[in-house]
């Protein structure tokens, strides 16, 4: 059968701590992106958000990208791929320039992005995004576009995300040993944001917060662009691990269980609902009150929530997101979740589905698939713009990224 031309088709791989997937998108001529595979694979070789087995990691990869080219009749050959984890820093940065003909040309904005990025980075770190905020001409703030304007001095505020170089180079290590090329690499909760949140959302201010299974990635976007990201480690496993040792029932029951029948609100579970919990070694099945289970798993989804709630109030962004906050990734699936986030964090919280694609609908409509749909979205704007970008870039390239950003979104 003849294979689809890969030109039209981009590729988004979420390389996850509990599965790994890779989604093919083939972008029609309005822009529209269609989904038309999708392979996954129980990721093994991560532990929260970093590539610690790359053997392993290789194998899963190689695995779900065979299924999504199977199910897509094509042929993959690059990716864009996602990077999480504790060792991701964001800070932000400006940057500032004379305008060289009173005029603010590409060639200014290429300088004052260059001036933006030059920041103390330690050496075990690399700068992974530019992400332009605004720009500031003479006196005028909040400028999205300036070329063009008239000036004699042109600032820009950016948001800066860096990543251990070990981190970085150990995925492309991965993707590469399965013969693909990396055309960009994402912040995940930055791809996730493409997949769920509406732009007057980001303009009004708001939180994306991705519960995955190794980490909880945040990023606030207020006045349109992202402030600041974090990311912090309690996820989904540390959910599932408290129930395995409360209930002293082996991971992969305890797993079962918690999608089954926890809720992340005690008074969610009536006292009389029991259900069956497998025991370890040959002992015989126990029956437990669901309310117990629910005891277990609300503690560590205060806890989760209780952090984001003082890491907003110490980036001062608290009071500054009155669209509040969006839930994605698996661990936004556990019933009560949204409930519980209110009560905590006293603000509106709702769940983040991926939209903005078509096909496939109903196997993308799910939250662990924020990130990879997302990945898709974003890959999808920089093949429009006609920049198909390798990582190792030069500053050339980097000019070319940050200016399908800025056209973008931000
Ligand atoms: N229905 C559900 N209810 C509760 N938890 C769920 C449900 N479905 C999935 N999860 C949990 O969500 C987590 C997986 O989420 P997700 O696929 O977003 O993570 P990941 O992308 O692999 O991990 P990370 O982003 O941390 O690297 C697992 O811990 C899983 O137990
Ligand atoms: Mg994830």
């Amino acid at each position: 059968m003849a294979k689809r031309p890969e030109k039209s088709l981009v590729v988004g791989l979420d390389i996850g701590t509990s599965k790994i997937v890779a989604i093919v998108g083939e972008v029609q001529p309005d822009g529209q992106v269609e989904v038309i595979g999708l392979g996954s694979h129980p990721s093994r070789g991560l532990k929260r958000g970093v590539v610690v087995d790359i053997e392993s990691t290789e194998q899963s990869i190689q695995r779900a990208v065979e299924e999504a080219e199977l199910m897509a009749d094509c042929e993959i050959h690059s990716v864009f791929a996602g990077i999480a984890g504790a060792h991701v820093r964001s800070l932000n940065s400006h940057g500032a320039v004379a305008i060289r003909d009173k005029e603010v040309t590409e060639g200014d904005l290429e300088r004052v992005l260059e001036s933006a990025r030059a920041v103390a980075v330690p050496a075990d770190q690399r700068i992974v995004h530019v992400l332009p905020q605004e720009y500031v001409i003479d006196s005028t703030d909040g400028i999205r576009q300036p070329v063009g304007m008239s000036g004699v001095r042109l600032e820009a505020r950016v948001h800066l995300v860096t990543a251990a170089v070990s981190a970085v180079q150990n995925v492309t290590k991965c993707v590469a040993r399965c013969g693909l090329q990396v055309d960009d690499l994402i912040l995940q909760q930055l791809a996730s944001s493409y997949a769920v949140l509406s732009d007057d959302e980001k303009d009004l201010g708001i939180a994306l917060v991705d519960i995955g299974a190794g980490t909880t990635d945040v990023a606030v976007f207020t006045e349109g662009a992202i402030r600041h990201t974090m990311c912090i480690p309690i996820a989904g496993d540390l959910v599932t691990n408290d129930i395995a040792v409360a209930l002293r029932t082996p991971t992969v029951h305890a797993e079962e269980i918690k999608i089954k029948y926890a809720c992340a609100l005690e008074q969610m579970a009536s006292t009389d609902e029991t259900i069956q919990v497998p025991s370890v070694g040959d002992r015989p099945p126990r029956r437990l009150e669901r309310q117990t289970l629910a005891q277990v798993v609300e503690a560590r989804y205060r806890e989760l929530f209780s952090h984001v709630h003082k890491q907003l109030r110490q980036s001062g962004f608290e009071a500054m997101i009155p669209a509040g906050l969006v839930l994605t990734g698996g661990g936004s699936k556990m019933e009560g979740v949204v409930e519980l986030a209110e009560e905590i964090l006293h603000m509106p919280v709702r769940l983040g589905c991926p939209q903005g694609v078509v096909g496939l609908s109903e196997v993308v409509n799910n939250e662990i698939h924020a990130t990879g749909v997302g990945l898709l979205i974003y890959g999808s704007r920089m093949e429009a713009s006609g920049r198909r970008i390798m990582i190792g870039r030069s500053r050339e390239s980097l000019w070319t990224r940050v200016k399908s950003w800025f056209q973008g979104d931000f």
